[in-house]
């Protein structure tokens, strides 16, 4: 049964509906606890300490943070595998004339497909830069994700990046929600503005929420 779902076309959409609003979801609140650094290193520093203590003691130290980073790697990893197979099942599905004339994808797709490897990528450094410190700008300190942001938003390469990324998440976000609502039998003639304003308003809030970070740092706003 599951197999006979994830072999077909609406079956892998499915998949990447769901889990594309899985991460959307965890995006909106990691967007608005960035905020709290408006408010301090105390506030944003205990804010990271928190959830590492949440659920605590019914969970152990750590766990609920371990379980949201379990059911996100689940999310991007299904996510990715089922955009990759819907898009070679897309070119294998092409009439024979364009074998030799590849015809070109559609704006939407080809702006997802990229948006996709950007983000896909920005991940791993933002993992490597905020989480393990590993390409981190000046002596990452762990506990301390205050400095720690300051100091990103301090190089010039740490802006470019997060901001491009920043960028892609909006488009990403704006038709992927727009897609996913249509996948899920959402739409309607009816629905289809409200839900155009809302894809639009969620693309716009997350961008904007999450780029006044580094543009609060570059102003010294933060600092
Ligand atoms: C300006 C934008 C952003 C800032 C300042 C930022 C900041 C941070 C910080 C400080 C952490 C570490 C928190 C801690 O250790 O307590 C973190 C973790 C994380 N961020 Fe971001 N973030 C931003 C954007 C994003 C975006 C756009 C995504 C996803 C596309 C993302 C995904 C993650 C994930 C998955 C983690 C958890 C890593 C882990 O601990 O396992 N972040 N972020």
């Amino acid at each position: 049964m599951a197999r006979t779902v994830w072999d077909s076309s609406v079956g892998k959409k499915t998949v990447m509906a769901v889990s594309g609003l899985v991460m959307l979801a965890y995006l909106v609140v990691h967007m608005l606890g960035n905020l709290k650094i408006f408010f301090g290193s105390d506030e944003f520093n205990g804010y990271a300490h928190w959830l590492r203590t949440l659920g605590e003691p019914f969970l152990h130290h750590e766990w609920a943070l371990w379980i949201v980073r379990v059911v996100l790697v689940v999310a991007v990893v299904a996510h990715a595998v089922s955009a990759y197979q819907l898009s070679r099942r897309d070119i294998r599905a092409r009439p024979s004339k364009y074998v030799h004339k590849r015809a070109r994808a559609s704006y939407a797709t080809r702006t997802m497909r990229w948006g996709g490897i950007i983000l896909g990528l920005f991940i791993v450094w933002h993992i490597l830069d905020l989480t393990t410190g590993t390409v981190h700008a000046d002596g990452f300190q762990a506990g301390h994700p205050y400095q720690n942001v300051v100091d990103t938003f301090s190089t010039w390469y740490g802006n470019v990046i997060y901001i491009v990324a920043m960028l892609a998440l909006g488009l990403h976000v704006q038709h992927g929600f727009w897609s996913a609502a249509q996948t899920l039998g959402v739409g309607s003639r009816a629905r289809d503005r409200a839900l155009k304003t809302v894809a639009n308003v969620l693309a716009l809030v997350l961008t904007l929420g999450f780029v006044s970070v580094p543009v609060a740092v570059m102003t010294g706003v933060v600092s």
